[in-house]
């Protein structure tokens, strides 16, 4: 079987990273950007930096900061109504996933019009559209080097997966420096989501020789150093390895595939507003011990690259390992059931069978080692709730 592998031409990774924007747009030949950031960025003085880095290389960029969390299409047709009013060659998605998603949604829509809807999958936009650049404020989504995007419809609560070559970055700054004041939730909730991806992206049924030492490298960065980056904002050996783990599980997931945690975790992003990476943490425990016995010896080795279990000892009792350490990082980083963060049970129950549906509809649960029937994932929904 042959690996399609498909990764940014450029990635500049390590402290400072993020000052050499306007080398690497030099060497793309690449002259007229438009930033997509948000108000965080603009208030921590990032944009403007970045601005006047552009600047000195002879580059003028102008800046959009008003995209949303978890994006929706009116804030990517904000976005994409911006960058019309000027001519635009690229766009820099600046911030965390949701700016760098919107990017790259306004960054196909500008070259190839229609609507957001019309991209979701099971369509597949390999046809490039703008090129994008970016550049992660925290270390979480790997977006910087996925060829996802993510779109809320609005209208339908749904959580709508892109997917494609055209939303690959062509160039990645992977800064850690950018993350040295992320907060410590949104340092759980972030680290957690690459923790994931790792783990979704090695069990996965489309895991590949490549991916899998992307991922197993992500999730030994990640397992030593989450908890560090959670105690200690300014341990930047952890912020460090947290950043590259980050990136390297974007490379892991987005060459192989996420499964079934994400797909069951959008539609609760979507319908209840749960931070993605909280919504993960959530469903991450139940939904491994579930999938385990389909894939043993996948998820022993996940719980030895995380240092949980050595060589020697068995699948079994490792996979035990791996659960029980999932479950206690949820309870050391403080991560809330979706009760104690405050969603309706009644609601929650009322919308399962449709987020089943939704969670089924995006394919990513086909991609799990142990694939549910809808009753099957209500029951770990059900779980999940604690
Ligand atoms: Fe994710």
């Amino acid at each position: 079987m042959t690996a399609a592998i498909a990764l940014p031409r450029i990635l500049r990774i390590g402290g400072g990273a993020c000052r050499t924007a306007g080398d690497v747009l030099v060497q793309l030949g690449l002259s007229r950007p438009l930033i997509v950031t948000d108000n965080f960025v603009v208030a921590q003085g990032w944009a403007e930096r970045l601005q006047a880095d552009l600047a000195s290389a002879g580059i003028t960029a102008r800046i959009f900061a008003d995209t949303v969390p978890d994006p929706t299409v009116a804030s990517i047709d904000a976005g994409l109504a911006c960058l019309r009013q000027a001519a635009h060659d690229c766009v820099i998605g600046f911030g965390g996933g949701s700016p760098i998603d919107s990017a790259k949604a306004i960054a196909v829509l500008a070259a190839h019009g229609g609507a957001m809807a019309d991209y979701k999958v099971p369509h597949v936009q390999d046809a490039p559209g703008l090129p994008v650049i970016a550049i992660p404020t925290t270390a979480g989504t790997g977006s910087e080097a996925t060829r996802f995007t993510i779109i809320t419809d609005e209208a339908s609560d749904e959580k709508m997966l892109c997917a494609g070559l055209a939303y690959l970055p062509v160039a990645a700054l992977v800064d850690y420096e950018l993350t040295l004041t992320k907060p410590r939730r949104l340092t759980a909730d972030t680290g957690i989501d690459s923790l994931t991806h790792a783990i979704e992206a090695y069990v996965s049924r489309r895991a590949n020789p490549f991916s899998d030492g992307m991922a197993l490298n992500a999730m030994r960065a990640i397992a030593a150093n989450l908890r560090r980056a959670c105690a200690d904002p300014l341990d930047r050996a952890a912020r460090e390895a947290m950043m590259l783990g980050a990136t390297q599980a974007g490379i892991a997931f987005s060459n192989a595939s996420v499964a079934l945690v994400h797909g069951m975790s959008r539609p609760i992003g979507a319908h209840f507003h749960v931070p993605h990476g909280l919504s993960n943490a959530m469903l991450l425990p139940a939904v491994t011990a579930w999938s385990a016995p389909a894939a043993l010896p996948r998820y022993a080795d996940c719980a030895r690259a995380m240092a949980l279990a050595d060589d020697k000892e068995g699948d079994q009792s490792a996979v035990a390992r791996l659960v029980d350490e999932l479950a206690r990082l949820n309870a050391d980083l403080d991560v809330p059931s979706p009760g104690q963060w405050g969603i309706d049970a009644d609601r929650w129950n009322a919308l399962v069978p449709l987020m089943c549906e939704q969670a089924l509809a995006s394919g990513s649960p086909a991609n799990n080692p142990r694939v549910p029937n809808a009753a099957e994932m209500a029951e770990l929904y059900a779980r999940a709730w604690g």
